[in-house]
């Protein structure tokens, strides 16, 4: 039996902007569950829900203070389970996003540890006399002085996101209690949070300069000895109930790296960073990736596909703004071969967000920097610009269901108001459109779920060719040509004549000769067929 999250495409749903159920300007489960049907006429087969359970939202619920229950702001035990049943009702699987590498400040394991050196739970975090060079992902050091025991305790990122001390079998222990009670709440799986980071080297060596990029390399803080044994723990647990998916998020570029976490015994996927987050269009990089990815990986190993998330500029505005390219980054990401990921609104082409004024900023990201951008004698308005880059705040703006800002996110409360003219774009006015991006992501779902080539099959082969992405993919059924023309510029494909056009974004039928040409920024996906209309 093949398992379904090979064959699936994730969506993922940032808790806080992607629909308010009951009016207080926070995305919530009610508002969720009324948008499954909307979910399942997309075509998706799994979301991925980003933290929900009860959190001081420092970072936004990546700082948990209780890993059993939910948060108020997005409702109550009841409505999660409403929202679970009626997902499985529609055959929509949930993953839970899980952070185990560090709990919010506030919760209460972390209050007993730093009440006293003695305390049973101590050790749990990670207390020092004296801090080392580490920096924080978030910008500073890592350390952060306790007055209440004269020390200093660590944290990867926010001081209020305290790490936790994996060296502890009782951590451990914890949070695989913690996974348990969710999977015997029916999550279909977890998405687990900086999973690399777990373990830090125990001599606590300062960490290098990178010379060449100027900023610190993370050589003893993540990625660390003993890592690779925690997340077999981790999988083969989970892995004990049947049919449970892991996605890690990994958080590197490297490959080699990336290759480690996943396969048997391990996660089942990984975030593929090293295609994902390519930061200005290139299209040659982008086929380098997949190609090496593809080579790279064991026939266990699938990659992940995706280009925009709650942590990084939305595609449409990374790759230059353009509706013919979110086209063909799209029709990239659901035709080859790997477990996609769509991010709330990409799928209406959702632009980014920057502010001109720091107080509407929520990320804590994007305010660190700008505190320590004015510490170190830039102006507000240089800070402001530094902010902007790194606020992840970019793509978390509220999901847009109709031409009315209002409508779900009150004025007063909203999450983040967003100027009245982004509105334009919503699911809304989409759903009427034939052409509109909404209609093209319904399209190219609807044809990798008829096409078991797309949703299984290997690379016949895989090209690249000036500014163009060309490959077959191929199962014992079908062959399923995708050409992808990223360049402005028309190009001739030497194909075999005996082909049907399955979707095109430039054409309505194919010209019957031997050679196609494919217009400049086209989508072309073909099935090979023989004079009788089957497999060749
Ligand atoms: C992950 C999350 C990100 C969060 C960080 C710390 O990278 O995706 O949003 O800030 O972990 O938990």
């Amino acid at each position: 039996m093949v398992k379904w999250w090979k064959q699936s495409t994730f969506y993922e749903i940032y808790m806080p902007s992607f629909k308010d159920g009951n009016g207080d300007g926070i995305g919530d489960f009610a508002g969720i569950t009324s948008k499954l049907d909307f979910l399942k006429e997309l075509g998706i087969d799994g979301l991925w829900l980003t933290p929900f359970y009860p959190s001081p939202k420092v970072d936004n619920g990546y700082d948990i203070s209780d890993y059993y229950g939910i948060d108020p702001d997005y409702g109550t035990m009841a409505d999660f389970e409403v929202f679970i049943q009626e997902a499985h009702r529609r055959g929509i699987k949930v993953i839970a996003d899980l952070v185990l590498n560090h709990t919010s400040s506030k919760h209460h394991w972390f209050q007993e540890s730093k009440s006293s050196k003695d305390h049973p739970k101590r050790d749990w975090y990670i207390w020092k006399d004296e801090p080392n060079n580490w920096e924080s992902f978030f910008g500073g050091s890592a350390w952060e002085y306790d007055e209440t025991t004269n020390q200093y305790y660590y944290h990867a990122f926010a001081k209020e996101q305290v790490d936790l001390n994996w060296a502890n079998p009782d951590v451990k222990a914890a949070m695989l209690d913690t996974m348990k009670f969710w999977l015997e709440k029916g999550v279909d799986g977890f998405r687990l949070d900086v999973i690399n980071f777990l373990k830090v080297n125990d001599s606590f060596q300062d960490n290098p300069l990178d010379v060449e990029k100027n900023e610190q390399n993370h050589l003893y803080d993540k990625d660390q000895e003993g890592i690779l044994a925690v997340i077999e723990e981790i999988a083969e647990f989970v892995h004990l109930y049947p049919d449970k998916f892991l996605v890690g998020e990994v958080g590197s570029e490297n490959l080699a790296i990336l290759k480690q976490y996943s396969g048997l015994n391990k996660l089942d996927v990984v975030f593929n960073f090293n295609i994902g987050s390519i930061e200005t269009f290139d299209v040659e990089k982008l086929y380098q990736q997949l190609a090496a990815t593809e080579n790279v990986y064991d026939q266990a190993q699938i990659p992940t596909l995706f280009f925009s998330s709650h942590d990084m500029s939305r595609h449409f505005s990374r790759f230059g703004g353009d509706e013919d390219r979110a086209k063909l980054v799209a029709a990239f990401m659901l035709t080859a071969k790997g477990v996609p990921f769509i991010y709330q609104g990409d799928e209406i082409g959702m632009r980014d967000w920057v502010t001109d004024d720091i107080s509407k900023m929520k990320d804590v990201q994007g305010i660190t920097h700008y505190q320590l951008a004015l510490q170190a004698g830039k102006s507000y308005k240089e800070a402001l610009v530094i902010a902007n880059e790194k606020s992840r705040d970019k793509s978390r703006t509220p999901m847009q269901w109709t031409a009315d800002s209002n409508v779900g996110f009150s004025e007063n409360l909203s999450w983040i108001t967003i100027p009245e003219d982004a509105y334009k774009i919503n699911v809304e006015a989409q759903q009427k459109d034939p052409d509109s991006m909404l209609s093209f992501y319904k399209k190219l779902l609807r044809l990798r779920k008829n096409h078991s080539a797309l949703l299984a099959g290997d690379y016949e082969f895989l090209r690249y060719e000036d500014d163009m992405i060309y490959f077959v993919r191929k199962d014992w059924v079908e062959k399923i040509v995708v050409a992808l023309n990223f360049s402005n510029q028309p190009k001739t494909l030497d194909i075999d004549p005996n082909v049907e056009l399955l979707l095109s974004t430039k054409r309505k039928s194919l010209e019957s000769n031997h050679v196609i040409t494919i217009m400049e920024n086209e989508v072309l996906i073909l099935k090979e067929v023989n004079e009788n209309g089957c497999f060749k």
